[in-house]
């Protein structure tokens, strides 16, 4: 039997060690990126050199005092300030890394990773590839066996994402393929029709490679696609139904908030990241099969036609009846205030308010004195 004392660092006997495992164990080596926490909680990230030093105004060390070292290592400066040190995860890598584009944050790629259901051995498509932080979780959850096409217009962004990935699992990935290009011209030479189980689109207007994307998945397979704004989601949702090869897509964003942890304090932190995108997901249905009919029918006014103009009602805005727009225009010239109207903010809001016919505030709905 091995003693697991004369395994190298993530080596399990019979195995093949899975790429980069073998750099998140095991003490500090030349050439490996730090990151250092000073007592203010702030991050600093090095690369050790044996012959490099860390510098700060408040003093400095050499890294030679980290090679070798575990882990967990807290160094004392000089001026007596101390610098715990620890290997960046993979969180960590993304928000520190050179970027071209803007990356997907480290809580949507975990939910694209759980949610499309990424798995060991799947054969995956992502476009586009931006800065590459991704496509990181994306190779980790394929592992060495799976296959992940990457494919990306800009030939620099595509250089920055490789470099972004090669440093994290120190070296190419044996998983990885990367195509510089437009998704619509790469994709249909680049994979046999009906063989790709998972397609990830992170990209202005993921709704133009519907077709492309349709062809290539597999029957099942999962289409998921991160959108930063509510037109684009809206847009992508119609041409998918509209598509006719997808069963019914979902949406959903998420949200984290920190909290902040002393003592009897414990609460939400009071800053955290409000937006960063949506998701949408859609499955893959079986050829020359039809989407079965919504029971549910769309909200009233829903999908209005070209020429109607958009109603409050279109945008989930509840009617204020005439009924209630004579009381309270009652109320008013009694001067009788039947509950606090807030003030309307300056602006266009305050503007939007509209005036009745004799030049008399109108009333908005919801904002309006509350029913009796
Ligand atoms: C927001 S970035 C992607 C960021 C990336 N997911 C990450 O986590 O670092 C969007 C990228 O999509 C690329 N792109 C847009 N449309 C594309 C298309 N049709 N085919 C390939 N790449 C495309 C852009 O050049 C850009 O680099």
């Amino acid at each position: 039997m091995t003693n697991p004392e004369d395994l190298s660092p993530a080596e399990t006997p019979g195995l093949p060690t899975p790429t980069g495992a073998a750099l998140r164990r095991g003490p500090f080596r030349e050439g490996e990126r730090v990151q250092l926490t000073d007592p203010k909680g702030r991050l600093h990230t090095i690369t050790l050199r044996e012959a490099g030093a860390f510098h700060t105004h408040r003093g400095s060390f050499k890294h030679e005092v980290l090679i070798g070292r575990p882990e967990g290592t807290v160094v004392h400066t000089p001026a007596g300030i101390d610098y715990l040190a620890l290997r960046p995860l993979l969180a960590d890598h993304v928000m520190s890394m050179p970027r071209g584009a803007a990356v997907v944050y480290p809580k949507d790629a975990g939910q694209i990773v759980t949610m499309a259901d990424i798995y060991p051995g799947a054969r995956v498509v992502e476009a586009g590839v931006g800065s590459g932080a991704l496509t990181m979780s994306l190779l980790r959850a394929v592992g060495d066996g799976g296959h992940l096409l990457s494919i990306e217009r800009r030939e620099d962004f595509a250089a920055i994402a490789e470099g972004n990935v090669e440093s994290f699992f120190g070296g190419p990935h044996p998983a990885w393929r990367l195509e510089v290009g437009d998704l619509a011209d790469v994709l249909p030479g680049a994979v046999e029709p009906g063989s790709v189980d998972r397609v990830v689109l992170d990209m202005l207007a993921p709704w133009e490679n519907i077709d492309v994307v349709a062809d290539a998945l597999v029957p099942g397979g999962v289409l998921i696609c991160y959108v930063a704004t509510t037109t684009q989601l809206s847009r992508l949702a119609e041409d998918l139904r509209d598509d006719g090869r997808f069963a019914e897509p979902s949406a959903w964003e998420s949200m984290v908030r920190g909290w902040h942890l002393e003592g009897l304090a414990v609460r939400p932190e009071h800053r955290m990241i409000g937006h960063t995108g949506f998701l949408v997901t859609a499955r893959r249905m079986a050829p020359e099969t039809e989407a079965p009919e919504r029971r549910r029918r769309p909200a009233k006014g829903a999908y209005p036609t070209a020429e109607e103009e958009w109603s409050p009602e279109d945008l989930g805005e509840r009617p204020v009846s005439s009924k209630k727009v004579r009381r309270v225009r009652r109320d008013l010239s009694r001067g009788e205030v039947r509950g606090q109207v807030p003030a309307p903010p300056t602006g266009a809001r305050a503007a939007s308010v509209p005036e009745s016919a004799d030049g008399s505030p109108g009333v908005e709905p919801d904002s309006a004195a509350p029913t009796t």
